[in-house]
């Protein structure tokens, strides 16, 4: 797996090693943490766009299925730095797929819903709508999509995509420039206000980390694009009363206006990943949010007890 020590990476880890699956991580740390990995899993830190390096791992490891999350995943980067974007985005998931071609393996790859389909997009959107990125992570993956797809149709291979929907639970980084669940919380443990970019009103389609992994798994092996997201629009500033709510704090959010390049809406059609993988988001966002706030707290407490 690449980007295994990331975020969503990391959770993936954890259900391939209960599944009793041998996991080899490929990640090079730039947004990743080592210590999110268990022991139990092989870590080798590599930049999947260091060719020759990528290559030993993966022949040594032999792989019978790849699932390659390892990205340049920060739009704010992509737009400072887009030839570094289009390196590890493009260039990195073609190494991956001639890697993974080699020992017959197929490939889920990790794309995005929120940065793909544009404004103009009807909401809920479906995966045939053609896509119209509004930065160049949009198109990176866009880019990754496409040789993901002809590598499939050139190799035989059954290669999936799955466009995630905003992600959120335990391990997401407060310091990030998306997860407004992690970044909401942190503010409001440590009695800041957070800004609310468009006064709250840009709506977004957030699926639980434990919901996107179990879609990751049932895509391997299964050809084709889809949609991981739960289907509802959800304002962001439900997302802060929520989290308000769950820290009893009388904080009050400073209105911003939108950020360059954001959307105001996101929320995508769920229903092939329903019909074709069986799959449904099944944590209510209600819920998710409730408990994610609790275990970032106590992250936030051992992380700053280790500082
Ligand atoms: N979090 C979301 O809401 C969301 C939404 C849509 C798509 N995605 C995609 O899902 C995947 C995982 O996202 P995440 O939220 O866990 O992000 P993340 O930044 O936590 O994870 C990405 C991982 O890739 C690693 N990485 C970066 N460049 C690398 C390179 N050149 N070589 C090897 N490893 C490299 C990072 O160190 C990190 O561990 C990414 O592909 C991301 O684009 C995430």
């Amino acid at each position: 797996m690449t980007g295994g020590a990331g975020f969503i990476g990391s959770h993936l880890v954890d259900a391939l090693l209960d599944e009793g699956r041998e996991v080899v991580v490929i990640d090079d740390l730039t947004s990743g943490d080592a210590r999110r990995l268990p022991t139990e899993a092989r870590f080798e830190q590599v930049d999947i766009t260091d060719r020759a390096a990528l290559d030993r791992v993966v022949d040594e490891a032999r792989p019978d299925a790849v699932f390659h999350l390892g990205a340049q995943s920060s739009v704010t980067v992509s737009v400072t730095d887009p030839q570094r974007d289009c390196a590890v985005n493009v260039g990195g998931t073609l190494n991956v797929l001639e890697a993974a071609g080699r020992h017959g393996a197929p490939v889920v790859f990790t794309s995005t819903g929120g940065a793909l389909y544009g404004n103009a997009a009807p909401i809920p959107t479906r995966e045939d709508r053609i896509p119209a990125p509004v930065s160049p992570y949009g198109a990176s993956k866009w880019a990754g999509e496409a040789y993901i797809r002809t590598w499939a149709e050139a190799g035989g291979l059954p290669h999936a995509v799955c466009r995630l929907g905003n992600v959120y639970g335990p391990r997401q980084s407060p310091h990030g420039e998306a997860g407004v669940v992690a970044i909401f919380t942190y503010k409001l443990e440590s009695g800041q206000a957070p800004q609310l970019y468009g006064h709250g009103r840009p709506t977004r389609d957030y699926v639980h980390v434990s919901d996107v992994v179990a879609a990751l798994l049932l895509a391997s092996g299964r050809a084709g694009v889809f949609n991981v997201a739960t289907g509802v629009e959800t304002p962001v500033s439900r997302i802060f009363e929520l989290l308000r709510e769950a820290s009893g704090r009388q904080v009050e959010p400073v209105p911003a206006p939108l950020r360059v390049g954001e959307l105001e809406r996101s929320c995508l059609d769920p229903s092939r990943a329903r019909d074709e993988l069986g799959w449904t988001a099944r944590i209510p966002l209600e819920d998710g949010v409730r408990s994610t706030y609790r275990a970032l707290v106590s992250e936030f407490a051992t992380a700053a007890g280790d500082g």
